[in-house]
């Protein structure tokens, strides 16, 4: 999935698959989300034997792709 939204800062980009964990703490009010929706993701992604791929640029937008087995071992 890609987008060309705010992206998500390097020192981040680890983090998020954390539940709760947020890049912009003021979001919780303005723009809600929990913070739960990319850690549900990389329990089913586990489930499957699959990694999860994050590539993001700030200001330019994200892209993360799940990748199964077949494709972890062409990468
Ligand atoms: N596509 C994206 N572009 C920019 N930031 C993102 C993107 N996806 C996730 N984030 C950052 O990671 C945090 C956690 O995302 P996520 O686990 O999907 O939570 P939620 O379930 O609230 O959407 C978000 O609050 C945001 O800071
Ligand atoms: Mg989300």
């Amino acid at each position: 999935m890609k987008d060309t939204g705010s992206g998500i800062p390097k020192e981040s980009q680890e983090r998020v698959v954390e539940r709760f964990y947020r890049v912009d703490k003021s979001r919780s009010k303005q723009t809600g989300g929990t913070g739960l929706g990319l850690a549900i993701v990389k329990h089913i992604v586990a489930r499957h034997h699959a990694q999860i791929k994050l590539e993001s640029e700030e200001g330019q937008g994200t892209e993360i792709t799940v990748m199964f087995e077949n494709q972890i071992q062409n990468a």
